[in-house]
Order: C-alpha cells, then structure tokens, then sequence
C-alpha cells in the first residue's frame, strides 16, 4: 500500500503572537508542490520503519517520527491496540527537503495515516482523518488536503482557495536544516528587540490566486518567519538573491526555512532558472516544482507506481 504525499510552501505567513499553549496564531496560503515524498506500508512480523531518499540518513527511525506516531493515533482512534491492528514494516521514500521548511515530517505522517487507514480497511471519514492529522502537527492537515488552502488557527484550519492557474517554482535546498521552534522563538526575540515588519492582508494575494498571474502573484509574496530565518542563516540573503538574478519573478523563504522557493512566470523560465541557481553555488540542491496538486493520494497499481 502506497501514498504519495506534496510538500507544501506557505505564498503567505502572517505569524500572529502566541497563544497559551505555546503556538502562534497563524493567517497563512499554503500551497502544495510536486515535490513530494512516498509513504508504503505492509503487514510484517515485527514493526519496523526504513527510510530512503533525500537527507535520509538524518530521519529519525523512533517514536519521534511523525509516521510512526500515525500507528498510536489511529489505535487509539479505533480503540485497538497497535498488535490487534497488527504490525506493519513502513517506508518513507524521501524526495522533501528533511527540516526545510516544506513540511516533510508532516508529508510522512499524512501519508502513513491514509496508507494504514486503507491497510487496514478502517473506513474513517475524510473528516476523522483531517482530526487525527491536527493531532500529530499543524501542518499535517494540509498534507492530506492539497490543493491551495487558507490556514488559521495553528495551521489546522482549512478553506479551499480558489486557484486557476499551474505555478512553476524553483526550490533552493540548504546544507542543513532548520528547527521549527527555533525560528519561531527568533522571531518572538525580533519581535521584542525591534520591529520587523509584518506582511499584509492575505486578500490580495487570494485575489491573484484566482486570476493566475504568477507577476501579480510574485508582488505579494511574504512570509513573517522569513526575517527570522535570515537572522539565524544570514546567508539565505545571498541565495535569495541569486534566485532573482536568475531570472525568478521573486523568491521566499519556505516556511521556516532555510529552503528558499521562487516562483517564475513559466515551465521554461523555472529550467532556466534552476539551471542558473545549480552554477551559482548558493545552495545544496535544486529542484523545479509545480503547484497547486493535490493532497495525499493512494498510488493506483494499475498506474505502474
Ligand atoms: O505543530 P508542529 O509540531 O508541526 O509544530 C512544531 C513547532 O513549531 C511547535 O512546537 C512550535 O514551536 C512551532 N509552531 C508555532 N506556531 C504554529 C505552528 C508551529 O509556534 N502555529
């Protein structure tokens, strides 16, 4: 049984304060990429999580990955033990940047839901999925949606966005990652010390995903978490830079960071673009992606996958 999962970038991130339980209010677009990991899971003797792919070496193989945690949500969901719902040998199959800001760990844990969900013929609705998926993260609901969403809350709450058109970015993957924590408790310290600016209202940018302008989409591009990432990884200005003397329409910081994505105005321009960041030496990887697609979907084996 296998999932594959988008990865997301955030076209907007309003970072409210933080609330009592130690999250920040958010406004945020997510937007899902085809950039994406694949999630196979199977009956096995002894439980057992493998993971290959894109930065694979660091996914931890614990209780701490979000993947193996979807195994204890659903038990406790059903009401079964995991060994009455029996043991399951999971792979992850990586293609997202690990602790880049693209929501890999949350891509892993959507698509162990859904594959151990079918495997094990739990028949939960859509909306009892999206529930268990706000347990294991805020991003999690979203993996599972697709598409182009409005987030609120922590991130959790979700509306469709209307959006007509096929983005082409180009993604600039960092020697190593980023903590989430860290980068929102930076920007709590900025915030304090100073006065970053913050991004706007969200409306126009809804408004230019309905129309598909990838030019009018690219002035209103703004993530708050982007000052906070630059503060801890000054040289993410260099790569962001780079990105725009490569022919990008704009750049951002993806979430977190340090991941850094550049929308660009078609297929061609995103080739070229990638094509000219590889040489210029300011990242790891890159790679081209397309969004919106949509949320975590089971590989029909009939389609060779
Ligand atoms: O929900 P998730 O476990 O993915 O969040 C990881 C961390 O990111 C949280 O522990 C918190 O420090 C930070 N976070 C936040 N506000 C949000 C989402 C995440 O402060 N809305």
């Amino acid at each position: 049984m296998t999932v594959t999962v988008p990865s997301k970038i955030n076209v907007h991130l309003s970072v409210g304060p933080v609330r009592d339980d130690g999250y920040h209010e958010l406004t945020t677009i997510f937007q899902a990429l085809s950039l994406t990991d694949s999630v196979t899971v199977s009956a096995a003797e002894t439980p057992s999580l493998h993971v290959t792919g894109e930065g694979s070496k660091i996914v931890p193989r614990d209780e701490r990955n979000l993947a193996w945690r979807a195994v204890d949500v659903l038990a406790e969901h059903t009401g079964r033990s995991a060994e009455e719902l029996g043991s399951v040998s999971i792979t992850l199959d990586k293609g997202i940047p690990v602790a880049g800001g693209m929501a890999g760990g949350s891509a892993d844990a959507a698509g162990a839901l859904l594959a151990l969900a079918t495997l094990w013929k739990l028949d939960l609705s859509r909306e009892e999925l999206t529930s268990l998926a706000a347990q294991l993260g805020s991003d999690v609901p979203f993996a599972l949606h697709g598409g182009t969403a409005l987030g609120t809350g922590r991130g959790e709450e979700l509306v469709p966005v209307l959006s007509r058109h096929t983005f082409h970015w180009v993604l600039a993957f960092a020697q190593r990652g980023l903590s989430t924590p860290r980068v929102y408790r930076e920007l709590d310290r900025l915030r304090e010390v100073g006065d970053p600016p913050p991004v706007g209202d969200h409306a126009p940018l809804v408004e230019a995903m309905a129309w598909g302008d990838p030019h009018r989409l690219a002035e209103l591009l703004g993530n708050d978490l982007q000052a906070a990432a630059v503060s801890l990884r000054p040289n993410l200005r260099r790569t962001l830079r780079a990105g725009v003397e490569a022919g990008a329409l704009a750049g951002i910081v993806s979430g977190s960071g340090p991941t850094c994505a550049f929308l660009c105005a078609d297929g061609d321009a995103a080739v070229q673009v990638s094509a000219r960041l590889s040489g210029a030496g300011v990242c790891r990887t890159v790679r081209v992606a397309s969004g919106p697609v949509p949320g975590a979907r089971v590989v029909d084996p009939d389609d060779g996958g």
